[in-house]
């Protein structure tokens, strides 16, 4: 699969070369480990490495004779009783099937340099690189492609082409991601209890996540209840929840580098009360209608105006004279993978195999009254699927699971 990532890339790159630079470890005093190593994504995606301090360098050709070359730091057998086995050249050669493996202390002689000198790669007149020019070492290869005449273009693009459409292990990612992140939310309703606050339920959730394997959030968890839930990016979850809030719990867990994205609302004494639950429905009802229209060849845009249409046709007085749909005050949805907000653009029509959030929202600061429904949805040949669907979403499932329901 990784093999395959990197000849889709190739088959978007003219003749040139395309640095990939890894993510770093953190500094810490005295201490020679980062457990929270996370890797950049890109490489992630192109190597599958959780190697800090690397470099994969990929040559493209016209003949089709395309190369891969990476650098990774050497082994330190001291550090060892400290970090565990680590990996090196050695290992990554047969852990990538990359024949081409060198110790990153040796980047700048095998390839600076000769990018540098010109001769050797001269005929790879265009240069690749991601945006990010602080990187230790891109500054560098920058002014060596200035001073070599290479033409310097973004990668961001084509990867992020590619990466906007998933592939089967990215979906199998995907799915137990939104799976634990329904899972969550389930013990997040089953739990809550006025009187509790709003971090209580927010270790619930990363306990689920940790419990069911995912390795950390995709995103700080958004616990907002009463007057935070009209905050749409509430994540201090310091507040006492009390009896007749309603309460908005948007979190992700991110399992194996992909993260889910849900919100579920729900009334923190288990019962909606009337006016909750008019405008609860309301934002459903918004929810399905935008679900109905996803297929290929539909576009975010007219996502959007088919929530805005619904929200102007059918808010018959709840939310005053003009209607709901000025209080729907954030984007429909978003790309999601390995970010969040994941890469790509946001004017292509949905093919099969992209993910995306749909999440309308309504949210009336003068009552204290927000309510967001969030699913994760992947676009399928024949329409779509819903990825977070084990999260009770219905105002009797939700009811029912809380123990409350008629
Ligand atoms: N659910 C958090 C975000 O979309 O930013």
């Amino acid at each position: 699969m990784l093999e395959a990532r990197r000849e889709q890339l190739f088959e978007r790159l003219k003749e040139g070369i395309a640095v990939i630079r890894s993510a770093d470890r953190r500094a810490y005093d005295e201490y020679p480990q980062d457990s929270d190593f996370r890797q950049d994504n890109n490489f992630y995606y192109l190597t599958g490495l959780e190697t800090p301090e690397s470099w994969l360098v990929m040559f493209s050709r016209s003949d089709g004779r395309d190369s891969v070359v990476l650098f990774v730091p050497e082994r330190d057998p001291s550090q060892e009783i400290w970090t565990g086995s680590q990996v090196g050249p050695a290992e990554v050669k047969k852990l990538t099937g990359i024949k081409s493996v060198y110790p990153s202390s040796e980047f700048e002689k095998r390839f600076l340099r000769q990018l540098a000198r010109g001769a050797q790669l001269a005929k790879y007149t265009h240069l690749y690189l991601l945006a990010g020019v602080g990187v230790p070492g891109v500054r560098e290869i920058v002014d060596l492609g200035l001073e070599t005449h290479r033409s310097i273009s973004d990668l961001g693009e084509p990867l992020a082409e590619l990466r906007q459409v998933k592939d089967s292990v990215e979906l199998a990612r995907l799915r137990r991601a939104a799976w634990i992140t329904g899972e969550a939310q389930r013990e997040a309703m089953r739990s809550v209890r006025p009187g509790m606050y709003e971090y209580e339920l927010e270790a619930l959730i990363e306990y689920v996540f940790r419990l069911r394997g995912a390795e950390r959030v995709g995103f700080p968890s958004i616990v907002g209840s009463g007057p935070n839930s009209v905050i749409l990016h509430h994540d201090k979850n310091r507040r006492r929840m009390e009896d007749g809030d309603l309460v908005v719990v948007d979190v992700g867990a991110e399992f194996e580098y992909y993260t889910a994205d849900v919100t579920r609302t729900f009334p923190v004494n288990g019962k909606f009360s009337e006016r909750q639950r008019e405008v609860y429905e309301l934002v459903l009802a918004t929810q399905e209608a935008v679900l109905e229209a996803i297929r290929p060849g539909v576009t975010m845009r007219e996502l959007r105006a088919i929530a805005d249409r619904y929200l102007r046709e059918h808010s018959s007085g709840l939310c005053g004279r003009s209607g709901c749909q000025k209080y729907f005050v954030h984007g429909l949805g978003h790309w999601l993978g390995m970010d969040v907000h994941d890469v790509g653009s946001y004017t292509s029509a949905l093919e099969p195999g992209m993910v995306l959030t749909v999440e309308p929202g309504i949210y009336l600061a003068e009552e204290g009254l927000g309510v967001r429904i969030e699913d994760d949805v992947l676009v399928t040949e024949e329409g779509h699927e819903v990825l977070s669907k084990n999260a009770p979403r219905t105002v009797w499932e939700i009811e029912d699971l809380m123990g409350r329901a008629p």
